[in-house]
């Protein structure tokens, strides 16, 4: 069986930073989940033509505008991008409107389905380290490695409202907080895949931690 190391954690937690770092040192591949909620917005507000409000409320028949074997996740150079019928959709999914499409498309079953099932099918080919929010409970409960990262709200809404500012999107502290904490209210209570600590999970706090100090931690425990 293929090494598998999953990573899970609530918003601006530091999942990618970690999972890269990690993917990097040990020659593995790095799957990043949220990137395949993130495309699934993106294409179905660009190429299906549907607004933020109907993401609200998806039938299952909206998602047949989306052709999934024209998407396709490459790993190159410690460096993860999403192609869908050839165009690079990579720059184009860490906006605000994409965070908010991709949280509310997250709650359908249907589009959790199409999303592991292309995930079972990457990590067939490689060893892995694989960030998200359901990784170690729902999607590869078998791993290993289990990390559930997290840091302070306050720490986690700073990071974002950072990440904003150096795309040149200003947000306000209040505002930030705001975007982070209906995420993470989403992500953790629906239905269906919730965030959770998987069992056996490692819970690591990272608001004062460097992402190196942590990749040690981790790699002392492999
Ligand atoms: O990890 P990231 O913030 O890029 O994920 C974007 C959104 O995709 C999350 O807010 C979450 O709603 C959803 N997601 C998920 N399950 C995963 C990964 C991401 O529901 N495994």
């Amino acid at each position: 069986m293929k090494n598998i190391i999953t990573i899970d954690g609530p918003v601006a937690s530091g999942k990618s930073s970690l999972a890269r770092a990690l993917a990097n040192k040990l020659g593995y591949y790095h799957i990043n989940s949220g990137y395949f909620y993130r495309s699934l917005a993106y294409i179905l507000i660009k190429f299906c033509k549907k607004t933020l409000d109907d993401l609200r409320a998806l039938d299952q028949e909206d998602i047949e505008c989306i052709d999934l074997n024209k998407l396709e996740y490459v790993y190159d150079e410690g460096r993860p991008q999403v192609f869908y019928q050839g165009t690079d959709l990579t720059p184009h999914l860490k906006t605000r409107d994409i965070d908010d499409g991709a949280s509310t498309i997250s709650t359908y079953p249907f589009i959790r389905e199409a999303v592991n099932k292309f995930q079972h099918q990457l990590a067939g080919d490689h060893d892995i380290v694989i960030d998200g929010r359901d990784i170690g409970t729902i999607v590869f409960p078998e791993a290993k490695i289990k990390i559930f990262l997290t840091a302070s709200e306050e720490e986690r809404t700073s990071r974002w409202q950072n990440d904003q500012r150096k795309k040149g999107n200003i947000f306000s502290f209040d505002q930030s907080l705001a975007e982070v904490q209906e995420r993470d209210r989403r992500d953790t209570t629906r239905s269906i895949a919730p965030l959770t600590i998987p069992e056996n999970g490692l819970v690591i706090d990272n608001s004062n931690r460097s992402n190196e100090d942590v990749v040690r931690e981790v790699l002392e425990l492999i």
